[in-house]
């Protein structure tokens, strides 16, 4: 019986001074003596054991509720499993003290290898900042690192190593409730959020008490379900994946994420949890990914209902020859690896590699050097929920607004405007965080009725999906009583997320009816939208003359909003998600192929491609977002060639001429005039947010180089082709008019 010495411990650690693989910033594999001692000591049983990830048996807030009900084990019998070496780590476990019991009983065990404790923590631990979708509407890459670097203090102080985040599968399809988790349609944006988060977890060194590894999730493509139906089968080109669903991936690894989680689809015939291509010719292979391969919630055994395995041990021989290292929540396993390995349909040089890697993960982030790394008592109370986390969460959430609309300027409101607060979101503890939240509360949020203050008569109208008995009498009332509406209406948080895919991206009837008889009112009314995706919305909420999306915005949800709506704050954000004109056009997404027949959203012209009722185009396109200024965009200026070698640089003078300073975001967009691979009508390459002063101007500028114009040619690598493009310097993707831009040929 020997456990692991503290002598050991530091010359391992010394041996595991990081080496950056591909994004990978953990020890070199083969010098670590000290893994490789303790592998050659472990039996097969513990090997397993070590690549056994299990829910916690006593769970986050939260947790029971987001994954499928089963009946875990006791918390009695998972101390005994990591006494007995049998589990690798727990997720989604409450509080510092539990896992300081589980882990004092990890360190008993004959290797004494420690537990790693996961959890998702997506967007905030206690202090919730806003949902992904909605913080990618900022348009801020290094706001999502600030919260994440918050996100992680908290966490860490809970015990927490490791977060399942960042989830950066691009979702083109608003029927799929996952969207909000991630940074909406565009890759240019998932590849820098995508980054940023891993920054913001990691912080500078992964061993220190306050970092979180990041987990970047899920690999892949597990946004083009079919239908946007959750878990549906995807079935997408190499190129595409190429091009649309992988760069976040290697933008997250090249950030440094040591970690990836399998997803739960398929993959044009082959899952993904037992995709060798995917997991093993591309991740390392092609990339170069040192890191390891984690399974997302029982998918292993999923192989079974999805027809590719025959049973648990089948199930987990795919998987693990595919390329998944750890299994979680399934305990295939546990239960199969060794006898696979006995009847040698597995070889042990591949579960020893696996095993190796869960090592190296334990070691980068401090728990071979120290198993109570994160678990200092009184860390937790120290940290969890601290001001400064608080203020950042405010400052989120404000930048997460978008404006949609602004008539007449109605918004800021007016200071004595007497206000009626309508809607099933306008008062309480409700819908508030988000619905992918394991320690979040929303009865520590702040509500809009709260946000907005005294002087407001709040009237509910109706629920979110049922009509309230009264309630449209008594919201009618306090809107004529009233000199604005402000109705809080949209989707609550238990419609987006997981396996919440609907038919319908709309506001539910019941509301709009609500919505109508306030409207017939007469009284000016401002909508302000909760939603976890991109919503088609209705004539009569088209009809208000204010419109703002304010997702589901965290714990400083009604300030921020408050904020924004009084004027304290201008609003800056811009829809990372198209919204279309009807639920129909979905998968609507700005960079979508031009067709051999475009229509022009004009007039209707037939056997062109546009829809009998609406032309193929967004509502609010991708990118639109309102300033409390008057914004026009002046001329591109360019030098109109391009080197092939060269860079150039482009421009366009912003002027507001609005009585307020406004924030706008200028994105730069092209498209080539042909390609040898269809290209979209335009693609995002850059953006800037530019402080514009009221009555002032500023200048949008921008350089482009051969590399930025680069697509997945033919042979499905990164190719530049010599020609003419367009370019736009636009406030949306759908607004502006191009320049041309000449590519000259190679020397
Ligand atoms: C989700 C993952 C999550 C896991 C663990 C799964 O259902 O797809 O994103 O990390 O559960 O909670």
């Amino acid at each position: 019986m020997s456990r692991l010495s503290r002598r050991a411990v530091l010359a391992g650690g010394a041996a595991l001074a990081a080496r950056p693989a591909f994004g990978v910033a953990l020890p070199p594999v083969t010098t670590s003596s000290r893994i490789e001692a303790l592998l050659g000591r472990m039996t097969v049983t513990e090997k397993a054991g070590q690549l056994t990830l299990m829910a916690s048996a006593i769970g986050g807030r939260a947790a029971t509720a987001l994954n499928p009900p089963g009946t875990g084990p006791s918390a009695e019998a998972q101390l005994s499993a990591a006494r007995e070496g049998q589990l690798t780590g727990i997720f989604n476990g409450e509080g510092s003290a539990w896992h300081r019991r589980l882990q004092q009983a990890a360190v008993q065990s004959r290797l004494g290898i420690p537990l790693i404790f996961a959890a998702d923590v997506i967007h905030g631990f206690r202090t919730i900042f806003p949902v992904p979708l909605g913080e990618a509407a900022s348009f801020d890459p290094d706001l999502a690192r600030r919260t994440a670097r918050a996100a992680a203090v908290e966490a860490s102080a809970a015990g927490i190593d490791w977060t399942f985040a960042p989830m950066v599968d691009i979702a083109r399809d608003a029927r799929w409730g996952r969207a909000v988790e991630g940074s909406g349609e565009d890759v240019l944006l998932g590849r820098l959020f995508a980054a940023t988060r891993v920054a913001g977890f990691q912080g500078r060194d992964l061993a220190a008490p306050d970092a979180l590894a990041a987990c970047a999730k899920h690999f892949a493509a597990y946004g083009a379900a079919e239908a946007g139906l959750d878990y549906n089968s995807v079935d997408v080109s190499e190129r595409t994946l190429r091009q649309v669903y992988f760069p976040p991936f290697e933008a997250a690894f090249g950030a440094g994420a040591p970690t990836v989680m399998a997803a739960f689809n398929e993959l044009s015939g082959i899952p993904a949890t037992a995709n060798h291509w995917l997991l093993t010719d591309v991740l390392r292979g092609e990339w170069n990914f040192r890191g390891l391969v984690v399974s997302d919630y029982t998918a292993d055994e999923e192989l079974i209902a999805h027809g590719y395995a025959r049973d648990g041990r089948d199930a987990a021989r795919l998987a693990f020859l595919a390329g998944v290292d750890m299994c979680m929540q399934s305990g295939l396993y546990r239960d199969h690896l060794p006898a696979l390995v006995e009847a040698g349909a597995v070889p042990m040089a591949r579960l020893d590699k696996a095993v190796r890697r869960v090592l190296v993960l334990k070691a980068a982030v401090g728990l071979l050097d120290d198993p109570f790394r994160r678990l200092a008592p009184g860390r937790e109370k120290r940290f969890v929920g601290l001001p400064a986390h608080r203020a950042l969460a405010r400052e989120a959430a404000q930048r997460s607004i978008v404006l949609l609309k602004n008539e007449g300027g109605l918004l800021p409101l007016r200071p004595g405007q007497r206000i009626a607060l309508i809607g099933p979101f306008a008062a309480g503890p409700h819908d508030l965080i988000g619905p992918w939240n394991v320690y979040g509360d929303d009865r520590e949020a702040i509500d809009l009725a709260t946000g907005l203050g005294a002087g407001v008569t709040v009237a509910p109208g109706s629920g979110v999906e049922t009509v309230l008995p009264g309630g449209i009498p008594a919201a009618v009332a306090a809107a004529r009583a009233a000199d604005v509406a402000v109705l809080a209406i949209g989707e609550s948080q238990v419609m987006s997320g997981e396996a919440q895919s609907r038919t319908e991206i709309t506001v539910p009837a019941p509301q709009l009816e609500l919505v109508r008889a306030v409207a017939a009112t007469g009284k000016p009314m401002v909508i302000v939208l909760s939603t976890g995706r991109a919503l088609a919305l209705d004539d009569t909420v088209l009809a208000a003359r204010a419109i703002v999306v304010g997702w589901f915005l965290g714990s400083e949800s009604g300030n921020a909003m408050a904020d924004v709506l009084r004027g304290r704050v201008a609003p800056s954000g811009r829809l990372p998600v198209s919204f279309p004109i009807e639920s129909g056009q979905v998968p609507y997404h700005y960079d979508h192929k031009p067709t051999g027949r475009p229509a022009s959203n004009g007039a209707p012209v037939a056997y062109k491609a546009r829809y009998r009722t609406v032309p193929n185009a967004a509502r609010f396109a991708f990118g639109h977002g309102l300033t409390y200024g008057d914004i026009t965009y002046g001329p591109i200026i360019l030098d109109p060639v391009l080197a092939w070698d060269g860079k150039i640089e482009v421009s366009a003078v912003i002027t507001n001429r609005g009585h307020r300073a406004a924030t706008e975001v200028a994105q730069l967009y092209v498209r080539p005039h042909s390609a040898s691979v269809t290209q979209p009508v335009r693609r995002l390459i850059a953006f800037q947010r530019l402080d514009v002063p009221a009555g002032g101007t500023a200048t949008a500028a921008f350089t482009i180089r051969r590399q930025d114009l680069a697509f997945v040619g033919v042979d499905k690598r990164a190719v530049t082709e010599p020609g003419a493009y367009d370019i736009w310097v636009a406030p949306s993707a759908e607004a502006g008019a191009p320049a041309t831009l000449l590519l000259g040929a190679p020397a």
